[in-house]
């Protein structure tokens, strides 16, 4: 049974003031019932963890380099956001294949990097508007997931997000239809790799302007476990609302 997943990906948003949010949340949600991540920039990170401490809310980062430490100006590295408190990594965000060309091998090296930490590995994908209208999305989201998926992961160290591209700040969502075609897919493709076991104990997450008016009725599909939230993670009261649908 996959875990119930609430993930806030605050981006590159977010200063000491911000984690005043934190603090409402620590109060509002001391037994959410599900699992909380938040993943700030890495400048927060540390500060984050030690501010949730042990409770219920875990902490995690956008991005990590393949390599355990090195001449990697500006990176960071899976044992770094491990050291600062961190539990997850997001891992080939559709921000970052875009403004950083990574490709699915790359994201399949963080996420052996990230695992071999003892990291848990939140590995995005999804479409573009123009794949979607060309019927590539299955096809596409496949590559991804055979492409950015190492050997070996488990229900306890993968995560995924499928993440429609141009669902992402838009404020635009797939329609129910579709996000279970692509989430049923993803199951399926995950269940034939890794068994039934792996395959469905991993927690899938939509992801695409997520809001408390729409979490409902995405979180009712079969194979969401759960979401990964920009914009709406950056204020408790609305990431708040989406726990609750959860
Ligand atoms: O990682 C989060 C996603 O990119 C969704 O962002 O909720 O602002 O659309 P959004």
């Amino acid at each position: 049974m996959a875990q119930k997943l609430a993930a806030g990906n605050w981006k590159m948003n977010g200063t000491e003031a911000s984690l005043a949010e934190i603090d409402a949340m620590i109060a509002a949600y001391p037994d959410p019932g599900c699992g909380v991540l938040i993943c700030p920039p890495a400048t927060l990170l540390d500060r984050l963890s030690k501010r949730v401490g042990s409770g219920p809310i875990a902490t995690g980062a956008q991005d990590c380099h393949a390599n355990a430490s090195g001449a990697h100006t500006g990176d960071i590295s899976a044992e770094m956001i491990k050291d600062a408190g961190g539990a997850y990594v997001i891992l080939g965000h559709s921000e970052r294949r875009t403004d950083h060309g990574e490709t699915n091998e790359q994201v399949n090296a963080k996420a052996v990097a990230a695992t071999g930490a003892g990291l848990v590995a939140v590995v995005c994908v999804g479409e573009t508007l123009e794949q979607r209208d060309a019927g590539e999305t299955l096809d596409l989201v496949g590559a991804q997931l055979a492409g950015s998926i190492p050997d070996g992961i488990s229900g306890e160290t993968l995560v995924v997000a499928y993440e429609p591209v141009w669902a992402i700040g838009t404020g635009r969502i797939p329609t129910i239809e579709q996000i279970t075609e692509v989430h049923d897919f993803m199951r399926a493709k995950l269940t034939e790799r890794f068994g039934a076991e792996v395959g469905g104990a991993v927690s899938l997450l939509y992801g695409g302007s997520v809001k408390p008016s729409n979490a409902a009725e995405i979180f009712a599909v079969e194979n969401v476990d759960g979401a990964l939230v920009g914009g709406a993670s950056l204020k408790a009261a609305d990431f708040g609302a989406i726990i609750d649908a959860l």
